[in-house]
């Protein structure tokens, strides 16, 4: 469906136009005052200029002329000084806009993608490290960024790009040689079969690596010791080959099931370690095209342009004792992405810190026609979540705050909630708080701008009020009640496969037939949010922006909150007018549950 905006401007268009003045000038906006009127065109003042008139005789004579030519678009059309238009849509314009989306797909968001290929890269867990706060946001932000874009119709590739092939795996190798000297992988001269059966469970893997990590901290020949398998594992050596794939087994399947909890999903489980193949290759075109040259020993490509605000520092691909890097195995995986995919477009979702990493690897991928001169190459970078302290969220003791902890905080704190002043069994309220613990968290990221820290505060986001995820919920609920009432009451009236209700069935349990012109304020102001949601889901998705989306579903949560305080909807005595309110808030309820679906939570049934 075209966007109402759009709509709206192609009409001020052709009245501009015929008034003699050039289409361009009739742009039109939401408005910046709602007490005056909804949408406004301010192309008199500029087209002003153009033609030597005064704005508000050119205003005036626009205003006149659209009131004839889309008499049923407006209610109203305005010309005030000195020399806006202001707009108010005809309620029965706005009525049939919104019927337009009750039976149009998605809707009426349009599919703009064109099935365009872009891959996320996003998640980006550490093999065998737990998953940690750091990890949340990204994770969170790229399954709504994906699911934005296959919504449009993108073909979206989700790729969790593992941390799998760092020193944390020589780490872990040396601390289960000490722990377990007599297991196969540490006899030179076995020459069986490897176990299938993997060396720990994930909980004593859990326990090797941090205490493997701390030795290294202190003991530097246990570091040496480390690094040294870490370079033999990537060399290929067959015992550690072993090892890693009994890591990589483990830990994997509980990953799985930690971003599972998360509503998390992704189409490729790949990983650094997928990119070791091209790097050799890579490192050879590199040097023989000259991009590559030795400095101090290790191999580096110029990235820096006459136009850097600061001078860049080359990106190094080989360090002076031979070993891999990340900027090398990303730029492995785009060979290797190009070769599989040739997206349109990429897009890697991390933590700031990592900007200069990124403009490396995009700038060589670039210079070396790795990836085509149009292909988009976007670093969303995260800003941190922080404690009330103001810095980098942490556990009361200090330390680094492992994951399912922290959902489990916060499903504890709903659960408590609900508890306070609901009656809803254990079993129930425990279910209930899952799924609203999970709102509360996601919403309270997504809702911030990405690049922007900002503070968890656990009271704030399980709040059943004000900006947040169980508030947008429990809006959701309160609609899904009525309007189950409603049909319980229509039941009474028509029983069950009597001809009335039959007749009165529109195929959606609800009798046929249309949403009614606002009746009041709050009821067109509802309609109008509404209306927006097409634009709205296309906007956040362009400018990578899902805290557009949480903005637009708190307002029409609002919205509906102030019609719902102001209206009898199910008190209603004209049945006609009953069911427009019910087709309304249906289609509410619709958007919010769609939008909520595309920020990567639901709903649950009750609250
Ligand atoms: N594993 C990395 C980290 O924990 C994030 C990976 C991001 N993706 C990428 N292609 N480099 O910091």
């Amino acid at each position: 469906m075209k966007k109402i905006l759009d709509l709206i401007a192609e009409q001020m268009r052709a009245t501009f136009e015929s008034c003699g003045y050039a289409a361009d000038y009739g742009k039109v906006t939401l408005s910046n005052r709602p007490d005056l009127c909804e949408y406004q065109c301010n192309g008199a003042m500029a087209a002003a200029k153009a033609y030597h008139k005064k704005p508000i005789d050119i205003a005036n004579d626009v205003a006149a002329r659209l009131k004839k030519q889309a008499p049923a678009m407006f209610e109203s059309v305005e010309a005030v000084m000195p020399g806006f238009i202001n707009l108010k849509l005809s309620g029965e314009y706005l009525a049939a806009y919104l019927d337009g989306m009750r039976g149009g797909d998605k809707l009426g968001v349009e599919e703009t993608g064109g099935g365009k290929t872009i891959i996320v890269d996003y998640g980006g867990a550490n093999v065998a490290k737990p998953l940690h706060v750091g990890h949340l946001r990204t994770a969170i932000i790229g399954e709504c960024i994906k699911r934005m874009g296959n919504f449009l119709g993108y073909h979206m590739i989700g790729d969790v790009h593992l941390g799998d092939w760092g020193l944390q795996m020589g780490l872990i190798i040396e601390e289960l040689r000490d722990r377990e000297p007599d297991l196969p992988y540490f006899d030179e001269t076995f020459t069986g079969e490897y176990p299938q059966e993997p060396p720990f469970t994930i909980s004593e893997l859990e326990q090797i690596y941090p205490a493997a990590s701390a030795r290294s901290k202190e003991d530097e020949d246990f570091k040496a010791r480390a690094q040294e398998a870490t370079f033999k594992l990537q060399s290929g050596y067959a015992p550690f080959r072993a090892i890693w794939r009994h890591i990589m087994h483990v830990s994997l399947e509980d990953l799985k099931k930690n971003y599972g909890n998360l509503n998390v999903t992704f189409d490729l489980w790949k990983g650094e370690s997928d990119a070791q193949p091209y790097i050799p290759g890579l490192i050879e075109d590199l040097q023989k095209r000259g991009l590559a040259y030795e400095s101090e020993g290790a191999l580096v490509v110029d990235i820096a342009s006459p136009d850097d605000p600061k001078e860049l520092p080359p990106c190094i691909i080989r360090k002076s004792d031979g070993a891999a890097l990340y900027a090398t195995s990303d730029l492995g995986t785009i060979i290797e992405r190009e070769r599989d995919y040739a997206p349109e477009e990429y897009i890697y979702i991390t933590d700031k810190r990592q900007e200069l990493h990124f403009i490396q690897v995009f700038r060589v991928a670039k210079k070396a026609g790795y990836v085509k001169p149009e292909t988009k190459m976007t670093h969303m970078m995260c800003g941190t979540m922080n404690g009330k302290d103001g810095k980098p969220f942490k556990t009361r003791a200090g330390g680094v705050m492992r994951l399912e902890n922290l959902i489990r905080e916060i499903d504890e704190a709903v659960y408590d909630r609900i508890m306070e002043n609901r009656t809803m069994d254990k079993e129930e309220a425990e279910k209930a708080s899952r799924i609203i613990g999970l709102a509360a968290l996601k919403y309270g990221d997504l809702s911030n701008q990405v690049s922007k820290d900002y503070v968890f505060d656990i009271d704030r986001f399980t709040s059943f009020e004000g900006n947040t995820g169980p508030y947008i919920l429990y809006t959701i609920v309160r609609i899904k009640s009525i309007l189950a009432k409603y049909e319980e009451s229509l039941k009474t009236a028509q029983p069950q496969g009597s001809p009335a209700q039959a007749a009165a069935d529109g195929g959606d349990g609800l009798p046929s037939g249309n949403i009614c012109p606002a009746g009041s304020a709050e009821e067109k102001s509802l309609m109008l949010k509404l209306a927006a949601y097409n634009d709205v889901v296309e906007t956040a998705f362009e400018e990578k922006a899902p805290h557009r989306l949480c903005q637009f579903i708190y307002e029409l949560s609002d919205a509906f909150g102030s019609f719902y305080n102001t209206t009898m909807i199910l008190k209603e005595e004209n049945e006609e007018k009953k069911a427009g309110y019910i087709r309304l808030i249906r289609l509410v309820k619709d958007v919010l549950e769609s939008c909520i679906h595309l920020l990567g939570f639901e709903a649950p049934e009750r609250m």
